[in-house]
């Protein structure tokens, strides 16, 4: 067995950990909402249309905002299609994916799902094929107490009180060809401080994201966030990042360093940030939101398929990604990520949430399951609050294509307001198992309250709807503690939930 030695102190603090970094994204694509969170016809569907036992699981896995309605979708999308009667509601083609919107499933619908599923929304505006005028309307339609065009307009669509939503972005990857009204960075900077400076003079207190690059991959990744900031700073509060993974080859070691990736990616946007803020001799502070993060790749040539087959029709099953135990290793260690950068990434979100590169499935008119992806989630949302800890880790390395010095052991320790730590480890090692001696001695008395462990000797095992529960977490055996040092027993290839409890 080999060894590795994490040193916590508790006054040692990165700082205080946003509970929106747990969010996720339902997108008008594919089977998210028709199929996922909506489905009349269901034998579970409530009053509304809703499935219960998807809100089930929305609920468990601990989901606190829901980013809505797009991703590329929102590029090319009239809010005022999905608002008042739905027999008035417009169909229209959606060019990001091919589709049909029906709009059965709109604003006060999905305010009405997302208080069911106990999340607040992050709504995205259109800066794609509109702009300012149209962005300040939703915020008067949604926010403004009553008296005024939109607000009235609300109320006569049969909500009285505002649906009070106050966090938004200002587009989608706006940098991006795919995108419907892709912009320069200057053209974009210009919008979005325009629609920015109209939608807080409507609500003051609403916050703001401003598009980072689509990916750091992006040939204009960096240039685009300094000319883009240098229109807008000063009326934004957030820069967004986006990346997914993929493992195409099945270089297991190489897949799971890429959340270095997203480290280096995130430190490069706050850089990048605090240089602008240092040229315009500003006081404010940007902070990230890192509203859509994954694994995405299963999917990509099945859609190509259905688009040959099927192009336009409503809620195609697409980007409906099967992840395996490797998926579900790195995007812990994707969280793992999120948790040590907490002093600058105050929103995140898993893209997506159901059905669509999701940890939720569903099929139509049958059952609904969690993907191997659910349980790290899960964890990292019960028991990664209160505050993150600057985490020593003292690991072998090993080096791949891409990356040298990566960690077989990556982890990060949180406290809560109780005082209890918890511990995240991802145990890179394809082989050999850990023991891993966590130095506890600044928090004083210190008695194990749980080991919950994910371990599967086939990185490519997955959970269907006949055996749903094919990956999922044990207990493992509470480590011992020695004079305030605890010793944990880490398989090969494995997630880790290690928690301490106040003696
Ligand atoms: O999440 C799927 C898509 O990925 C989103 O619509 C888009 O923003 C990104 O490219």
């Amino acid at each position: 067995m080999k060894r590795s030695r994490i040193i916590l102190d508790r006054d040692f603090t990165v700082g205080e950990i946003d509970e929106r970094i747990y969010s996720s994204f339902i997108e008008h694509l594919g089977r998210a909402v028709y199929g996922g969170i909506y489905e009349p016809s269901h034998p579970e569907a409530d009053e509304l249309g809703f499935r219960k036992d998807v809100i089930k699981l929305v609920k468990d896995l601990g989901v606190p905002m829901v980013r809505y309605p797009g991703g590329n979708f929102v590029s090319g999308f009239n809010w005022e299609d999905s608002v008042g009667p739905v027999e008035d509601r417009p169909k229209r083609l959606d060019l990001a994916w091919f589709t049909t919107e029906t709009n059965e499933v709109g604003l006060h619908e999905f305010a009405e799902w997302t208080k069911k599923a106990g999340s607040d929304i992050m709504y995205a505006i259109n800066l794609g094929t509109r702009g300012p005028e149209q962005a300040r309307d939703i915020v008067e339609y949604a926010n403004h107490p009553s008296g005024s065009r939109f607000s009235d307009l609300r109320i006569k669509n049969g909500r009285k009180d505002p649906i009070g939503i106050k966090l938004w972005c200002l587009g989608n990857e706006m940098d991006g060809p795919w995108q419907m009204g892709q912009k320069t960075a200057k053209e974009y900077g210009r919008a979005a401080n325009e629609a920015a400076k109209m939608m807080k003079w409507v609500d003051p207190d609403i916050e703001l994201v401003a598009c980072g690059s689509s990916s750091s991959e992006m040939p204009t990744f960096g240039s685009w966030e300094m000319e883009m900031l240098d229109e807008c700073y000063e009326n934004v509060d957030y820069v967004s990042l986006h990346r997914y993974y993929e493992n195409p080859t099945g270089d297991t070691p190489g897949f799971l360093a890429r959340a270095m990736d997203m480290d280096d990616f995130i430190k490069s946007v706050a850089s990048i940030c605090d240089a602008i803020k240092g040229k315009k001799h500003s006081k404010h502070v940007l902070n990230l939101s890192f509203d859509e993060w994954n694994v995405w790749y299963h999917s990509k040539e099945q859609d190509k398929e259905i688009w040959k087959q099927d192009k336009w029709n409503r809620a195609l099953p697409l980007l409906e990604d099967v992840y395996n135990f490797e998926d579900a290793l790195l995007v812990g260690s994707m969280l793992i990520t999120l948790i040590r950068n907490a002093d600058r990434v105050k929103v995140a979100c898993l893209a997506q949430l159901v059905n669509v590169i999701a940890p939720i499935m569903t099929r139509n008119g049958g059952g609904a399951w969690a993907q191997t992806i659910y349980y790290p989630f899960m964890h990292a949302s019960k028991y990664g609050r209160g505050t993150a800890l600057n985490t020593i880790v003292d690991s072998p390395v090993y080096s791949c294509e891409d990356f040298e010095n990566v960690p077989y052991i990556d982890s990060v320790a949180t406290v809560d307001d109780s005082g209890e730590v918890t511990v995240f480890i991802v145990n890179r090692d394809m082989t050999e198992d850990y023991e891993v001696e966590v130095d506890l001695r600044s928090f004083g008395d210190l008695s194990p309250d749980g080991h919950i462990y994910m371990h599967n000797d086939d990185v490519k095992a997955v959970n269907t709807e006949e055996s749903p529960f094919n990956v999922a977490p044990s207990e493992g055996a509470a480590p011992e503690i020695h004079e305030g040092k605890a010793l944990v027993r880490v398989p090969h290839l494995s997630w880790n939930v290690v928690r301490f409890k106040k003696a």
